[in-house]
C-alpha cells in the first residue's frame, strides 16, 4: 500500500489490442475527484484495436507499436513511456506478451485484467475453457504482471456464478461487466 502525495496523479498508460471497453472505463475512472492516476497514453500493438476511438475521445495521445520485432517495439515503447514521464501501465485486452527485459526497465508498476478466477484458465478462451467444463464459478482477477503469463501476485479477484443458461458470450458480459467494477477498485487499492 501506497499514500498519494498531495494531489499529484500518477501518469499512466493502458495498453489494447481490442475492442477498449476496460479503456473507455478506465478513462471515465480517471475523470472522477478520487481517482489516483490520469490517463496520458494509449498504446496498441494494431491500427485495428477499435479502442483506439475512446483515446481520440478524450483527446488521449495514442500510439501504435508494430510487434514483429518484439524487442524493437518494446524499445520504442520505453522510450516513450520516459518521455511522457508514465509511471503505471494498465493492459486491458492486451494481446501481446511483455518480456522480463522490459517489465524490468520500465521499473513501475504493471497491471493486468483477466476474464478468470486465477490461477485458473491463463491465457486465451477462458470463458469457453469454463463453460466446457462446467464450472460453477468464474470471474476476473487483477494482478501484477510478470513475465510469466497471468500468473503475478493478485491484487484483486471477483467470483460470480455461472448460470445454468450461461454459454461463453453471456458469460464473457456477464463477467466483464464486473471488470469495469473491479479494474477501478484495484486501481484504488494499489495507491490509497
Ligand atoms: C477483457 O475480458 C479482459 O479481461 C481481457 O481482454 C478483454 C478485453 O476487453 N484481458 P476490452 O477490450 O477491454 O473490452
Amino acid at each position: 500500500m501506497e499514500k498519494l502525495i498531495g494531489l499529484k496523479k500518477i501518469k499512466t498508460a493502458v495498453f489494447i489490442s481490442g475492442t477498449g471497453s476496460n479503456l473507455k472505463n478506465l478513462i471515465k475512472f480517471a475523470k472522477i475527484k478520487k481517482t489516483p492516476i490520469s490517463i496520458n497514453l494509449v498504446i496498441s500493438n494494431t491500427h485495428k484495436a477499435k479502442g483506439l476511438k475512446y483515446a481520440d475521445q478524450s483527446n488521449i495521445k495514442k500510439k501504435i507499436f508494430n510487434f514483429h520485432n518484439i524487442s524493437n517495439a518494446e524499445k520504442k515503447i520505453l522510450t516513450l513511456l520516459k518521455k511522457e514521464k508514465i509511471k503505471f501501465i494498465c493492459l486491458a485486452g492486451f494481446m501481446k506478451i511483455l518480456s522480463s527485459n522490459f517489465i524490468k526497465k520500465f521499473g513501475g508498476k504493471i497491471i493486468n485484467i483477466h476474464p478468470s478466477l486465477l490461477p485458473k484458465y491463463k491465457g486465451l478462451n477462458t470463458h469457453i475453457r469454463a463453460i466446457a467444463n462446467k464450472d460453477k464459478f468464474a470471474g476476473c482477477t487483477i494482478h501484477y504482471v510478470t513475465a510469466k503469463l497471468d500468473s503475478g501476485k493478485i491484487i484483486i479477484q471477483k467470483k460470480i456464478t455461472v448460470a445454468a443458461k450461461d454459454n461463453p458470450t453471456s458469460l464473457a458480459k456477464k463477467v466483464l461487466k464486473q471488470e469495469h467494477k473491479f479494474y477501478p477498485a484495484a486501481i484504488i487499492k494499489i495507491f490509497n
